[in-house]
């Protein structure tokens, strides 16, 4: 049996006394992403590029503990050709040549990309891979021959899920989020209390060109603000719109990437250069809730807090 509690539990309490693990002010995160090269002496692959070309063949170029996170939205698996008539869309505005792989395929697909990752991740690093429920299968069997260790099964659930007549419509995707080591790993508290379930709305583009799939920008920039520091290198192996570049780039990480798609290059130079280094960054302290929002949303706490805090 646990001992009594000393002292009283006031639900959400904590809340007011909650700082991030880890935080840098603009100049100090900045100076960190200006000085990436003496922070990683050993990588002699050019940041901050894409290289056009088949990961499998592209991750062995990287050097051995090098890469402090991997963000990889690999494709479905579902014969899938970006133009299907998703959401509304304008299958136009839908670049071609989407690279898919087979059903059949999916399995020695999934052991052969990821089975080349422990090696180029530092100690401290991380993994976060995107599944569709129907090929997760896959993606766990991959993982289990690994020496990655799965730390939480998170589920983004968003918003637009295809019409059905016949079973529930889906609405949410599986993120895997994964570590090299348990110990050392880097992970950076940012918010009290965060759940595995993460609701980010999909952004509803109808009139601009892209791949066929689209990550939202939100959803990789909490990523990689809890599991990077600013002047990390952040890695992904299939970049379609460049939204983990974008990701990174704005909070002040460096990043590499592979696509195989050679028809996306103009829209993936364009859309990471249309973000300004740092220009999402802010310390980590001024995305926390305030005294005036946790009085609104916690009055009771508030009360206690007050009264030991600011009598
Ligand atoms: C699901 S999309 C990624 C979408 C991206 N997360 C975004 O938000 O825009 C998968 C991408 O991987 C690319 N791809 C497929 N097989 C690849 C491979 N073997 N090596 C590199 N890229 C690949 C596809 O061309 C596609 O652009």
């Amino acid at each position: 049996m646990s001992p009594p509690r000393k002292r009283k539990y006031i639900p959400n309490l904590a809340e007011f006394y909650f700082k991030p693990d880890f935080d840098w002010s603009i100049e100090e995160a900045q100076r960190l992403y200006n000085h990436v090269q003496t922070q990683i002496p050993n990588l002699n692959h050019k940041l901050d590029k894409i290289f056009y070309g088949d990961c499998l063949d592209l991750i062995p170029t990287i050097e051995s503990s090098s890469i402090d996170i991997v963000i990889a939205d690999p494709p479905f698996g579902l014969e899938f050709s970006g133009k299907e008539r998703l959401y509304n869309r304008n299958a136009d505005l839908v670049i071609s040549d989407y690279k898919e792989i087979s059903h059949s395929d999916y399995n020695s697909f999934s052991f052969n990309w990821i089975t080349l990752l422990p090696r180029i991740l530092k100690p401290s690093g991380s993994v976060y891979i995107f599944s569709g429920w129907t090929n997760l299968r896959s993606i766990l069997n991959a993982l289990s021959q690994t020496s990655l260790i799965l730390r939480n099964h998170i589920i983004w659930e968003y918003n637009f899920a295809v019409f059905t007549k016949k079973k529930f419509a889906t609405s949410h995707y599986h993120l895997l989020y994964l570590v090299k080591d348990e110990r050392k790993a880097f992970f950076n508290r940012i918010q009290h209390y965060e759940t595995d379930v993460w609701k980010i709305p999909r952004q509803y583009a109808p009139n601009i060109k892209k791949n066929g799939t689209k990550l939202p920008l939100e959803l990789v920039r909490k990523c990689i603000n809890y599991s990077s520091k600013p002047g990390d290198v952040v890695l992904d192996p299939f970049t379609g719109n460049a939204t983990t570049q974008m990701a990174a780039k704005g909070e002040f990480r460096h990043f590499i990437g592979f696509e195989i798609n050679h028809n996306l290059k103009k829209l993936i130079e364009e859309n990471i250069k249309s973000v300004k280094p740092g220009e999402f960054y802010r310390p980590y302290k001024e995305r926390i809730p305030d005294i005036e929002e946790l009085k609104k949303k916690y009055p009771k706490a508030y009360k206690v807090y007050s009264k030991k805090e600011l009598a």
